[in-house]
């Protein structure tokens, strides 16, 4: 189904031509005066020039044309030059019955449909997740999915930290506690232990006692410690078993655990790839550069220049190999992108990674186009997103001031709805499985409703509310569908009439943006135009539930037209919540 704004476009468009004007840029669009149209057309202003006519004049002839069209309640030319349109009920309540029984609510499926792989979560192994993972998670989860409602094939890469100093560092450490393991003891040629010789608890308490060892600025800085911390990173690059084994042991115990926390968190990966899936690559992608000639050395590093002539800054080469020999985090993003052309022939990647890393995406970019990694027609995107702020406007801390862990962050909004939930009421005992699946709500909505790229500041008692702009309250809104729609206990016939309530056609031309809206929240990458979208969808079915009776309403055919909207607005609610990664509760 089209838009209803390009179905008044078009309507428009012939009437211009009907009335003998050039009708190429003639559009409707939402009027920015609701107190006075629905729709409006600026497309007579344009033409004054063109047509020699004043604009009034060319606006009245083309409103002369759709008087009497059934399209339209009201269509005006009004001063300097503006069409004015208010639409029918039965035209809006047309367009409406076509999405309740349309696949998708009439959204039409792309012509090309496109493979796009999504690099979010970016967790490392070792270090638990912290709330600077948490944005990437919450956004990439909802671009994937809202590119897979668009029709595309998306699929979503955790692109695991596997492969940094820290292996070394833990690998060091559990040689220090236990040095009897097999993995340390060279002339081993029998099988390693299947179990891990740690727990998850064990590794991130072991990770940042070593990760200090290696700091000279910390208490506990031990310098051979650093330096076998650094051999031990250089054999297990080279495959040295011991190491190896013991690195396989690390990434189990971590990504079990990463199940864990993303699992509650609604979000999961296609692919559980890391850093160290693309190490392969890597030597013949150098070699591939170097015949290519776009290799350059400078100071004993290997460089690749990735300015252009039209730069305004100065952009710093990319970094490939150091003069030390080591690749760098560029490196492997470049080699992943290599693996990924091979394995699955994208037409698009899009980081969803914090902004602070733009200059890193904006190398590697130049670069994958330039060694020719990947064809110019490839999209290469870094959806770059702000921090979550405290209220006092610093990154969120825990209150004692230390980094705030993910499960700490749950536990504690989940706690903040319970307390919610408590208020004037007794609760069910189903209470707290209820309070995770709203806190979800008020964590993800809390995020998305803000523009990515932009801070914000992370407000418990604000986000948890059920009243105003967050999750809780869009799933007050279903939850109430929900409810009346059983008591009414039978299934509306899905037959919308228009009935004359003012509230009644403000929820219905909310409904009908559904279409556009998802478009734009694909096209743009913006999640957050899905949430105003469902907000101001909700509110306007709050006002139509407060005016309107409904189960009341002794008209059946009418009844059944109102449960049908209803019906249909709570369909539009669960879909939109499910696009930005959470679902509604039964009751609450
Ligand atoms: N692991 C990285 C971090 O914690 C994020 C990885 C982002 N993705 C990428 N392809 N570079 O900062």
């Amino acid at each position: 189904m089209d838009t209803v704004l390009n179905i008044i476009s078009a309507k428009l468009k012939e009437a211009f031509e009907a009335a003998g004007y050039d009708s190429t840029r003639v559009c409707a669009s939402i009027s920015n005066r609701p107190d006075l149209c629905e729709y409006q057309c600026n497309g007579a202003m344009a033409l004054a020039k063109q047509a020699h006519k004043a604009p009034l004049a060319i606006a009245e002839d083309v409103v002369a044309q759709l008087k009497g069209s059934d399209m339209f309640e009201a269509i005006d030319a009004v001063a300097p030059g503006f069409i004015n349109m208010t639409v029918s009920g039965s035209f809006m309540a047309g367009y409406l019955n076509g999405m309740t029984n349309s696949d998708k609510f009439g959204l039409e499926a792309p012509d090309k449909v496109k493979t796009i792989i999504v690099d979010y979560g970016g967790a490392n192994v070792a270090k638990p997740l912290h709330i600077g993972h948490l944005r990437s998670a919450i956004i990439g989860e909802s671009i994937k999915r809202i590119c897979n409602y668009i029709g595309h094939k998306a699929i979503g890469d955790v692109h695991l930290g596997d492969w940094g100093l820290q292996m070394g560092q833990i690998i060091a450490e559990l040689r220090a506690r236990k040095p009897e393991l097999p993995y340390f003891d060279p002339e081993f040629k029998g099988e390693y232990p299947k179990e891990a010789p740690f727990t998850i608890s064990e590794l991130e308490e072991i990770y940042p006692t070593a990760s200090k060892k290696c700091k000279p600025d910390s208490e506990t800085y031990d310098p051979a410690f650093a330096a076998e911390a650094h051999d031990n990173t250089v054999k297990l690059q080279q495959g040295d078993p011991g190491c190896r084994a013991i690195w396989k042991h690390v990434i189990d115990v971590s990504v079990a655990d990463l199940k864990k926390n993303y699992d509650n968190l609604n979000v999961e990966f296609e692919l559980w790839k890391g850093e160290s899936d693309a190490q392969p690559y890597i030597p013949a992608m150098l070699k591939d550069m170097k015949a290519k000639g776009i290799l350059e050395e400078s100071d004993g590093a290997l460089v690749v220049n990735v300015t252009e002539d039209d730069d305004k800054k100065e952009l710093p080469p990319c970094i490939i190999v150091k003069s030390d020999g080591a690749t760098l985090y560029a490196t492997t993003d470049l080699a992943t992108i290599v693996e990924r052309v091979k394995l699955f022939d994208p037409d698009a990647i899009i980081y969803v990674v914090d902004k602070r890393q733009a200059l890193h995406f904006q190398q590697v970019f130049r670069t994958a186009h330039k060694a020719g990694i990947v064809d110019d027609g490839v999209e290469l995107f870094h959806l770059g997103f702000g921090t979550m702020n405290g209220a006092d406007g610093q990154p969120y801390k825990t209150r004692s001031g230390g980094v705030m862990r993910l499960e700490v962050l749950i536990r504690e909004i989940n706690e903040a709805v319970l307390e919610k939930m408590k208020e004037g009421r007794e609760l069910s005992e189903d209470a707290e499985e209820t309070a995770k699946i709203i806190g979800l709500s008020a964590l993800k909505y809390g995020d998305l409703s803000n523009q990515a790229t932009k801070d914000y500041i992370f407000d418990i008692n604000k986000f948890a509310s059920f009243e105003g702009n967050t999750g809780p309250y869009i799933l007050y809104t279903i939850v109430r569908i929900k409810s009346i729609l059983a008591k009414y206990g039978q299934e509306p016939s899905g037959c919308i009439r228009f009935t004359g309530e003012a509230t009644e056609k403000a929820l219905m031309i909310e409904l009908a943006k559904f279409n556009e809206v998802i478009r734009a929240a694909y096209e743009e990458k913006a999640p957050h135009k899905i949430c105003a979208f469902i907000y101001d969808l909700s509110n306007a079915f709050n006002s139509f539930y407060h005016e309107v009776k409904i189960l009341t309403e002794s008209d059946e055919q009418k009844k059944d037209s109102y449960l049908s909207l209803m019906l249909l607005t709570k369909n539009v609610l669960e879909t939109c919540i499910d696009l930005l990664g959470f679902k509604a509760p039964e009751r609450m």
